[in-house]
């Protein structure tokens, strides 16, 4: 989704805003723009495309020399990506770059528009930037107080006024935006890594707080004026986090940092053999009480709450339901206050998933996030967090985002158990115990990169393909489905396999690539013989199964195994092989890994 930054002080601003917006990339976006203040004037400048495509009209245009400005990358919701639609947006005294949606804009240009206002893009932002030069009456924060009580929607706005070539001013709600503090400079910022190479310290902008930012302090208030003071927040994120490291893409890189990332985020959890919660507030007496659990989020961390379902119902016996966070927000659900909502989400600000939160706490249920990024909406809303430890994710398409997301559940399916009296103490240790082996098991399914690379060459011509599997093979299908088509393109879809004979199985032709995850063993039978069924009607098989399986001569095509474990552990390995056959396929077709065309890393708008 769109990018904000902003700075000011000593440094050349264009090039802080250029290189900072470079670090927002991943987000996803289609235009990016600056506007920077130089010799009392604001100088604007966009472009269509990607951001070479700014840097390159700042060499042949005109490059803005100046101290103070916002920049902008434009993932296009209103109004196609075109150099006009991008931000800045503009009044005559003053300049917005705006992250989100303003849902009542046609009113508010509507009543422009009356008043003599036109407009140039067909953006909603552009009538935020000329409500703020309707309300201007010398009090820059005056105007933004005015504008707020206007406005509808989600926004998070970087905003310069002509008049204060010295000052940046940042409001938010409900999207994302920092304030970086520097020695004598200041920054704005939708996301940490837009500042690191510059600074780790930084302010939370919570909803509707103005700040006035200077080179030397940032001024906070609310939207009565009354002043507030905020802590300073010191990131943990480091640098080579945020860099490719020498690995071609991101992705490869994330795909191979999921030992690490599962480690870290495990490890500290379990004390004397046996997983621990309590750090996130979960309380043992709680986890055995709650009626039922309700796991709501969006895309990949949706399938990481298929496995969680999955293994709470098998170990705990508590009823878990799972909900696309866009659905559930939308179909009127029946909570109560004995309910549990496990919201999961990698960035903490989907859009949909932090509705679905709210919708809880409107009717009296708790709610445990499973949160990547430290500080994110999700994560200071929820009552109870459990922060992954993954580090930043920039790949779009998210690995070990999931990787951790499934651990963590797998911890709290144990602790339920245990806590139930399911399972005894030796037991949840045994589980436990073999959790912690897992770092080391997806270093070893790692071993299968070759295999993969040689079967996603088989993949580049496919025009659809279909995913299949049963249990905790099905979720893993999901993803592996998700994770092709985002990437390369190529149609598939999942498909739970006994559901094959219901009417998909007609789509299968010579051909035709059928990938079965067939790693549980008490499916595997049934697996088997859906995959024969495909087979004898011309599909091309592949299969990810555990090693050591022994198969019929001549069913798969391609046989890809992983470390055996136990069944209820296989995805945390089933998964390596499924995102590095995507990885691979969108490879070999050359196309774009890290920023899929059309998709946003972090979608905080619905
Ligand atoms: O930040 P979140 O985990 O809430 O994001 C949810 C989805 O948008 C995300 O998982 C998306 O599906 C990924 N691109 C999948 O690779």
């Amino acid at each position: 989704m769109c990018g904000i930054v902003g700075y000011i002080g000593e440094r050349d601003c264009t090039d802080v805003l250029i290189s900072s917006l470079s670090k927002l990339e991943y987000r996803g976006y289609d235009s990016a723009g600056i506007a920077v203040f130089e010799n009392g004037e604001i100088e604007v400048q966009k472009a269509k495309g990607e951001l070479k495509n700014l840097s390159e009209k700042l060499k042949t245009d005109h490059y803005p020399e100046g101290h103070c400005g916002i920049g902008h990358t434009r993932w296009a919701t209103h109004g196609e990506p075109s150099d006009i639609n991008s931000h800045p947006h503009s009044g005559k005294r003053v300049s917005i770059v705006h992250n989100g949606i303003i849902e009542n804009y046609k009113d508010l240009k509507k009543f422009l528009t009356s008043k003599g206002y036109t407009f140039e893009s067909e953006t909603d932002t552009e009538t935020v930037a000329k409500l703020l030069d309707y309300y201007y009456e010398g009090d820059p924060v005056d105007a933004i107080i005015k504008v707020l009580g206007d406005v509808r929607g989600a926004y998070a706005l970087g905003i310069i006024f002509k008049d204060f070539p010295d000052r940046i001013f940042a409001v938010r709600k409900d999207s994302p935006l920092i304030i970086g503090v520097g020695d004598d400079e200041n920054f704005i910022a939708s996301d940490v890594p837009a500042i690191l190479q510059y600074t780790k310290k930084h302010y939370l902008l919570e909803e509707n707080e103005i700040a006035t930012i200077h080179s030397d302090r940032v001024e906070f208030c609310d939207i009565h004026k009354t002043n507030i003071e905020k802590e300073v927040i010191v990131s943990d994120l480091d640098m080579d986090a945020a860099e490719k490291g020498g690995y071609e893409h991101f992705m490869l890189k994330e795909i191979h940092e999921q030992p690490n990332a599962v480690n870290t985020t495990i490890t500290p959890r379990i004390v004397n053999g046996m997983p621990d919660l309590s750090e996130c507030g979960i309380d043992l007496e709680d986890l055995k009480n709650y009626r039922k659990i309700f796991i709501v989020a969006c895309g990949t961390a949706m399938h990481a709450g298929v496995v969680g379902k999955y293994v709470i119902e098998k170990l705990a016996r508590t009823e878990v339901t799972v909900d696309i966070a866009s659905e559930f927000r939308y179909r009127n659900p029946i909570l109560t206050p004995d309910d549990l909502m496990i919201v999961i989400s990698q960035s903490g600000e989907t859009a949909d998933t932090k509705a679905a939160l709210h919708l809880a706490h409107d009717m009296g249920s708790k709610v445990l996030a499973i949160v990547n990024v430290k500080g994110s909406s999700i994560a200071r809303e929820a009552d109870m967090v459990l922060y992954t430890h993954a580090g930043p994710e920039i790949s779009v398409a998210s690995t070990k985002a999931f990787s951790v997301q499934m651990s963590v559940m797998y911890l709290l399916a144990f602790e339920m158990a245990y806590a139930k009296g399911i399972i005894d103490e030796e037991e949840c240790k045994r589980l436990t115990e073999e959790l912690t082996t897992i770092p080391d098991a997806i270093d070893k399914a790692m071993e299968c990169e070759e295999k993969c690379k040689y079967v996603a060459s088989k993949l580049v011509t496919a025009h659809s393909l279909l995913y299949i599997g049963r249990g905790l093979d099905y979720a893993l299908s999901m993803e592996g489905s998700l994770k092709l088509k985002e990437i390369s393109y190529i149609h598939s879809e999942s498909y739970a396999a006994g559901e094959l004979k219901h009417g998909t199985i007609s789509l299968v032709e010579k051909g035709l690539p059928v990938i079965s995850v067939a790693t549980q063993n008490a499916l595997l039978e049934k697996t088997v013989s859906n995959i024969e069924e495909v087979k004898s009607r011309g599909a091309f098989t592949i299969t990810v199964a555990k090693e050591g399986e022994e198969f019929a001569e001549g069913i798969n095509d391609e046989l890809i195994t992983v470390p055996a474990l136990d069944d209820i552990l296989m995805p945390m390995v089933t998964v390596i092989p499924l995102q590095l056959l995507a990885y691979y396929t969108t490879v070999l077709k050359g196309l774009n890994v890290d920023k899929p065309r059309n998709l946003a890393k972090s979608v905080t708008v619905e």
